[in-house]
C-alpha cells in the first residue's frame, strides 16, 4: 500500500425525513444564499420541505444552474453574494448544483484578479478561503456531498475544467433516499455508472496489496450492480434507492481511494466529451471506458482479471478470453441501463479524435492514467475502439 492522508470531514445525515434536520445545522444568524437547478425541486416536493426548514432564517434564493454548471451564470451569484454579505450557501441538488456551488464559495473570497484561475491554473495557485457549504443532495451520482471537487464549465470556450480544495468541502449533506423517486430514468442511469466508474477508476490499476481499499471498491460495484436495476425497474423501492444512494457517496469520498494508484483517464476524456457535444457526463463514461479497458489491457491485467472473477464471476479461459468477457460484460451492463456506448450512437464520427487531442495539446497535457502513459496516441486508439 502507498503512504496517504486522508481527511474527511463532511458530516452526513441519511435517511428519510432527514431534510427537516436542516434547522440544526445551520448558524441561526446566518446569511443563506439557497442554492438550486432549473426547478426540478419545486416539482418533487424537496424544494418546501428545504423551506419548511428555514423558516425564521434569512433567505435568499439563486436558482437556474445548469446541468454541468456555467461559469457565466456562476459569476451572477457571485455578485449576489458579495452585495448581499451572503455568508453560508444551502445547495440542493445534484452534482452541478453542488458543484456550482462550490465554485461559487470560492470565488466569492478570491483575491486574485480572475476566478476562473481556481479552475485553469488549478496547479500553479490555491484556495484558501471559501464561504460555509451544506448540501441537501437530490441525485446520486458523483459524490459531490461529500468530497471537496467540483467540475465547471465556460460557455464561452466549451472548456470544462475540474478544481478540488479542502476549503469547499460540505460542513453537512443530508442524504434522504426518497428524493431519487422524482428522478427519471435517465437520471437514474447516469448515477449509477457514475458511481460505477469513479469505484474503477480507483481500482482498475495495478496491485499495491491493499485488500481493503480492494475488497471496499468491490462491495460498491456489486451494490451498482445487483441495486442499480431494482431502482431503475421500481422507483418507489426505498431501500434500493438508500442502497445506491449510499454507494455512490462512498465511491468518490476519498475512502476507496487512499492509498492506492488511480486513474481517471476515461473522465479527463469524458469532460472534453461533454464540453464538445454536451453529451450528459455518465453517458461519456461509458463511451470511453471501454477503450481504456482495451488499450491499457497490459497495464491492468492483474485487476481486470481479479475485477472479472470476483464482479462478474468469469474464471474461464485464456487470460484474453477473459479479458474479452470481461469488457463485454462491463459493456452489457451499461447498455441494460439502456445507455449507449458508441460515438455512432451519439452521431460522432472520427472528428471527435482531432478534437479532443488538440485540446490536449493546447493544455500542454502528455498523458493521464495511473502510470502517466495513457499518451495522447493512446487516447486516439482509445477514441478510435468507440467510434462504432
Ligand atoms: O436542474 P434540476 O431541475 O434540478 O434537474 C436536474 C438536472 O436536469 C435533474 N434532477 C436532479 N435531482 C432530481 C432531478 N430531477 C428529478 N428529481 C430529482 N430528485 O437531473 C438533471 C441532472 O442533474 P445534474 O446535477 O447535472 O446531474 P449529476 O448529479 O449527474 O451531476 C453531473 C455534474 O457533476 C460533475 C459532472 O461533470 C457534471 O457536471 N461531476 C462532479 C464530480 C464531483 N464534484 O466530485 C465528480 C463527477 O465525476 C462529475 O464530473
Ligand atoms: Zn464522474
Amino acid at each position: 500500500m502507498k503512504n496517504f492522508g486522508f481527511y474527511n470531514p463532511v458530516r452526513i445525515s441519511f435517511g428519510k425525513g432527514k431534510i427537516a434536520e436542516l434547522t440544526g445545522m445551520i448558524p441561526q444568524n446566518a446569511k443563506i444564499l439557497l442554492t438550486y437547478g432549473g426547478g426540478s425541486i419545486k416539482k418533487n416536493g424537496i424544494y418546501d420541505q428545504v423551506i419548511a426548514a428555514l423558516r425564521g432564517f434569512n433567505v435568499i434564493e439563486f436558482g437556474g444552474i445548469e446541468a454541468n454548471p456555467y461559469y457565466e451564470i456562476l459569476m451572477i451569484g457571485v455578485e449576489l453574494i458579495k452585495a448581499n454579505e451572503i455568508d453560508f450557501l444551502l445547495a440542493v441538488g445534484g452534482g452541478s448544483v453542488l458543484d456550482g456551488t462550490k465554485f461559487m464559495a470560492a470565488a466569492a473570497l478570491w483575491e486574485g484578479s480572475d476566478p476562473w484561475e481556481i479552475l485553469s491554473r488549478r496547479n500553479v495557485v490555491k484556495v484558501t478561503h471559501a464561504i460555509p457549504i451544506g448540501t441537501v443532495l437530490t441525485l446520486p451520482a458523483t459524490g459531490s456531498e461529500m468530497n471537496g471537487g467540483a467540475v465547471i464549465t465556460r460557455r464561452e470556450t466549451k472548456e470544462k475544467l475540474a478544481f478540488s480544495s479542502e476549503k469547499v468541502l460540505p460542513r453537512f449533506s443530508i442524504l434522504d433516499p426518497e428524493v431519487v423517486f422524482s428522478l427519471p430514468q435517465i437520471q437514474v442511469a447516469n448515477g449509477i455508472v457514475d458511481a460505477f466508474i469513479h469505484t474503477l477508476e480507483q481500482y482498475l490499476t495495478y496491485p499495491v496489496n491493499a485488500p481493503i481499499q480492494d475488497r471496499f471498491a468491490e462491495s460498491l460495484l456489486i451494490t451498482l450492480v445487483e441495486e442499480g436495476p431494482k431502482v431503475m425497474a421500481n422507483r418507489t423501492d426505498y431501500d434500493a434507492a438508500a442502497n445506491l444512494m449510499w454507494a455512490a457517496t462512498m465511491a468518490l469520498n476519498g475512502i476507496i481511494g487512499v492509498g492506492v494508484p488511480q486513474d481517471w483517464a476515461t473522465h479527463m476524456i469524458g469532460h472534453e466529451i461533454t464540453a464538445l457535444h454536451g453529451i450528459d457526463h455518465g453517458r461519456t463514461l461509458c463511451l470511453v471506458l471501454p477503450g481504456v479497458m482495451r488499450v491499457k489491457q497490459k497495464n491492468k491485467e492483474a485487476k481486470m482479471l481479479q475485477y472479472g472473477e470476483r464482479i462478474w464471476n468469469i474464471t474461464e479461459g485464456t487470460t484474453d478470453e477473459k479479458i474479452d468477457a470481461i469488457i463485454a460484460k462491463t459493456v452489457n451492463f451499461f447498455e441494460s441501463l439502456g445507455i449507449k456506448t458508441k460515438f455512432s450512437d451519439y452521431g460522432i464520427g472520427a472528428e471527435i479524435i482531432p478534437k479532443v487531442i488538440d485540446r490536449f495539446e493546447k493544455r500542454g497535457i502528455k498523458a493521464f492514467g495511473e502510470r502517466g502513459d495513457v499518451t495522447l496516441e493512446d487516447i486516439a486508439k482509445i477514441l478510435e475502439l468507440q467510434l462504432k
